[in-house]
């Protein structure tokens, strides 16, 4: 049974679509949808994707009369470049698309984020559909949020563009290695920490079943977290207020990303210490210890790391923390647990005890 549900934002609203063998029938979505067939599609994918799930979707497609065009990107978050946006706007130049036409994200995060930003700026923007290939891109694919990195920021070059649908095919997650199985998990345990005590506790119960890609537990899992993604972006799409506590665990796992290189932690990775980060700060700041202890617990039963890797400049690791746009004004704007299932947005909280945190941070275990 495919499930189905809907990202409320007027008339910029669309589905995302959770199941096995979507693809299958994705020509039928696109039919659904008024994707045209008379102007061009560019499907964006990276090099591991391609090898297993590109053909099979431009077979479908043509055969049912998409003109379609494809552009394969190297794997990895160096691909979310402002060189390697203008190649895929070549290629969009190249494949004739005009206004009508769609860029197609399949693949991770990586992906859409580059392809959406494509959609977004080509022609001062076209549609895109997001086929999420990871299991961290039901974070990715839901929300609008579209962009490439700067070398000293990630992220910072973007845009607001939601999808015209998500088509996220549980098949495909099976190909996944299992290092980015994990690191998918993260951002929907992320999901549970922010919002819903209960998916918290579902998550760690049944961590084995998640990381095995038991496909009915798979699919519940990131309903849930599409649910939660979904109801944050419907209430607060520019990140003005609500919208924010995403970032749960983000500004200190962005730093991290940054400082490494964005090679040696993937998102997942980093972020799962970033939460336990935030968690040790949120008992610093008066709130009771079994956040902490619960969130490292978690993270460590899905075998993500907790500890920021010793080798790390805790100077180098703030001073990234200063060009994120999430520092302002010299306060810090952290996201921090109150509870398990429940976060603050704390704009108040000092540079010092953040460093504080990161050098307890090279000591967990
Ligand atoms: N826009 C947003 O709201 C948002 C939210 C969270 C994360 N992100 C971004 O998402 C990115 C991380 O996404 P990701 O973890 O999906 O990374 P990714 O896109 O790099 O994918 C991870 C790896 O898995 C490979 N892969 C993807 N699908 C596969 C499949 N089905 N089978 C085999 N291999 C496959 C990729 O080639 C890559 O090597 C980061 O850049 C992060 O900033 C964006
Ligand atoms: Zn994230």
């Amino acid at each position: 049974m495919i499930k189905e549900l809907t990202v409320d934002l007027g008339a910029r609203s669309y589905p995302i679509y959770i199941g096995e063998g979507i693809l299958e029938n994705i020509d039928s979505y696109f039919e659904k949808h008024g994707i045209s067939k008379r102007s061009a599609l560019l499907i964006v994918t990276d090099e591991h994707v391609a090898k297993k799930h590109l053909e099979p979707v431009i077979r479908k497609l043509e055969r049912a009369g998409f003109k379609t065009a494809s552009h394969i990107v190297a794997s990895g978050e160096k691909s979310k470049s402002l060189a390697v946006l203008e190649e895929v706007i070549t290629s969009c130049l190249k494949a004739g698309l005009d206004r009508n036409s769609s860029v197609i994200a399949l693949g991770g995060g990586v992906v859409g984020d580059l392809a959406g930003f494509a959609a977004a700026s080509y022609m001062r923007g076209i549609r895109f559909i997001q086929i999420p290939t990871t299991i961290l891109a039901h974070d990715s694919s839901v929300g609008g949020k579209v962009a490439v990195n700067h070398p000293l920021a990630k992220n910072i070059i973007g845009a607001f563009h939601q999808p015209e649908m998500v088509l996220y095919d549980t098949a495909t997650l099976r190909t996944l290695p299992d290092r980015d199985v994990r690191a998918g998990l993260s951002e929907m345990i992320k999901h549970g920490l922010i919002w819903d005590a209960e998916f918290t506790s579902w998550c760690e119960d049944n961590a084995e079943k998640l990381i095995g890609l038991d496909p009915e537990a798979l699919q519940y899992g990131l309903y849930k977290g599409c649910s939660v993604k979904a109801a944050v972006v419907s209430q607060d799409e520019r990140e003005n207020d609500l919208r924010a506590i995403l970032n749960l665990g983000h500004t200190i796992g962005h730093a991290l990303e940054a400082v490494a290189g964005y090679n040696e932690l993937l998102h997942g990775e980093a972020i799962s210490i970033g939460m336990v980060g935030a968690a040790k700060l949120s008992v610093r700041l008066g709130n009771p210890e079994h956040i902490y202890t619960t969130t490292k617990r978690i993270f460590k039963k899905f075998g993500l790391p907790v500890a920021v890797p010793a080798h790390m400049d805790t100077d180098e690791i703030m001073k990234a923390m200063m060009y994120d746009k999430k520092f302002k004004e010299g306060k810090m704007v952290f996201i921090v647990p109150t509870d398990i299932g429940k976060v603050e947005i704390n704009k108040n909280v000092s540079a010092e005890w953040v460093r504080d945190i990161v050098d307890q941070l090279k000591q967990e275990d």
